[in-house]
């Protein structure tokens, strides 16, 4: 088992190249799916939730042909059935955009459900179901597979999302270009990814608008042709390694991002006191003098995206008074606090608030990632404690960040992977 080795303490300094979004990419290979031909997709993150669904497209029959390390070209053609219920499917969430795709292009689905973070409480997939019915299906779930059914051809139709969902806007998009009518989304996610996806589908010839909004139109067309595509900057990488900047002092270059997807994490690092300058697609993050507390609720886009809020929790330990975090989009999304007490952080947690009080400084211990981005939120509390710290369960970190260690240590952090067994390679942690 492999885990992280972190000695903290030293600030960061340097310039970081952000990948493609990881949660556009998990969307947009799916949707090749829709696709009549090859499509060629560029800035893809190298991670092991991309490498698990394009490994779930090539079971299916696709030809997926790696073009370097980041650009990828996929052929559906060659799928001929609407059944995706292997092992993989269970490992990630986003398998379950299939549901969408197979839908559009095959009027069925047949798709294991999703497995993916467990953030203490379930994860509903009703919105979804309510799309897909909305558009003719009948949907029920046996044994573990949710299976999507239609006796006539789907059709458009309007809907209206009780939440704001990421997964149900994609899902309801993939399976509305292929189909007859027109669909309308209400109440749709604004996320940038959900904007990546469409323009990705319409590139390839769909008739997609109003993605960014919260009212989504889709045109069903008869065809999607190949072409080629280049995925988005991810926001929450880049949010993690501003967040990692502040907490470690320094100053850091994050490049190759989209400054307006990162306003809401901008404006509240400057309200903690971090120096934050913004140019065409970079930002630089300036840390001098003490964190101030700030308060934050986690929102759908263009709010604090809750993806940030666990690296936001390991930064306002280190803040000068008391923060609360409120989070907005789960019900629960705190496992990450009890690893951060082991660190000495100060941090209460009733339901959906989190109560912070800073102290001078975190102190490194033995901890584990709960969850990809608690994963995120533990290297940051690593690279700013006092001591060593070793992470375990780094396989949800590495769901969503490419070559983290690499990048970091160019920053000059001290952080290494090792194997678990090699006994050498664990100072004791203090
Ligand atoms: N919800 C429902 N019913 C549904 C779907 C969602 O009640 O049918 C609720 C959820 O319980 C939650 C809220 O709606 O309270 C938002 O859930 P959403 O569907 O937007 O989340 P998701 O699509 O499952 C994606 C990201 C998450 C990110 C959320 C919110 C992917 C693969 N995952 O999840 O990212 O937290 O949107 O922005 O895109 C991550 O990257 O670490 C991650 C977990």
């Amino acid at each position: 088992m492999d885990t992280f080795v972190i000695n903290g303490g030293k600030p960061l300094f340097g310039e970081v190249s952000i990948s493609g979004a990881k949660n556009a990419a998990i969307a947009i290979i799916p949707a090749a799916v829709l696709v009549d031909g090859v499509c060629r997709i560029e800035n893809i993150p190298k991670v092991s939730d991309v490498t698990i669904q394009l490994e779930i497209l090539r079971e299916l029959g696709a030809s997926v042909r790696l073009v370097n390390q980041n650009a990828v070209e996929i052929d559906c053609r060659g799928i001929r059935n609407y059944i995706a219920v292997s092992d993989l499917n269970r490992k990630m969430r986003a398998s379950y955009y299939l549901l969408g795709a197979f839908l559009s292009r095959f009027g069925q689905a047949e798709v294991a459900m999703p497995g993916g973070c467990n953030f203490g409480g379930i994860r509903p997939i009703d919105q979804h179901i309510k799309g897909f019915e909305a558009l003719g299906a009948s949907v029920d779930i046996r044994n573990g597979v949710i299976c999507a059914h239609s006796e006539a051809p789907l059709e458009g139709a309007n809907i209206y999302l009780d939440v704001v969902s990421v997964g149900a806007t994609v899902n309801i998009m993939l399976a509305a270009t292929l189909i007859r009518g027109q669909t309308v989304i209400e109440n749709a996610a604004k996320e940038p990814h959900i904007v990546d996806l469409a323009n990705f589908l319409n590139s390839m010839g769909a008739d997609i608008m109003g993605a960014g909004t919260d009212v989504i139109r889709i045109r069903g067309v008869e065809r999607l042709v190949g072409g080629t595509y280049s995925i988005i900057p991810d926001q929450i990488e880049a949010g993690t390694y501003m967040a990692a900047a502040a907490a470690c002092g320094g100053s850091v270059l994050v490049k190759n991002v989209i400054p307006k997807h990162l306003d809401c994490i901008s404006a509240k690092l400057e309200e903690m006191g971090v120096e934050v300058e913004e140019f065409d697609d970079s930002v630089r993050i300036t840390r001098k003098g003490p964190l101030s507390k700030i308060n934050i609720k986690t929102l759908p886009y263009p709010g604090f995206p809750t993806d940030m809020q666990p690296q936001f929790g390991a930064l306002l330990c280190l803040a000068e008074g008391t923060s609360i975090i409120t989070e907005g989009v789960w019900d629960n999304r705190y496992r990450y606090a009890d690893e951060l007490r082991r660190m000495g952080a100060k941090i209460q947690v009733d339901g959906k608030v989190a109560v912070i009080e800073g102290i001078e400084e975190l102190s490194g211990a033995q901890v584990h990632a709960c969850d990809l981005r608690g994963g995120a939120a533990m290297i940051i509390a690593g690279l700013c404690a006092h001591g060593s710290t070793e992470i375990e369960q780094i396989e949800y970190i590495e769901r969503g960040y490419e070559d983290i260690v690499d990048k970091l240590h160019r920053l000059g952090a001290d952080i290494r992977k090792v194997h678990r067994d090699d006994p050498a390679a664990f100072p004791k942690a203090n």
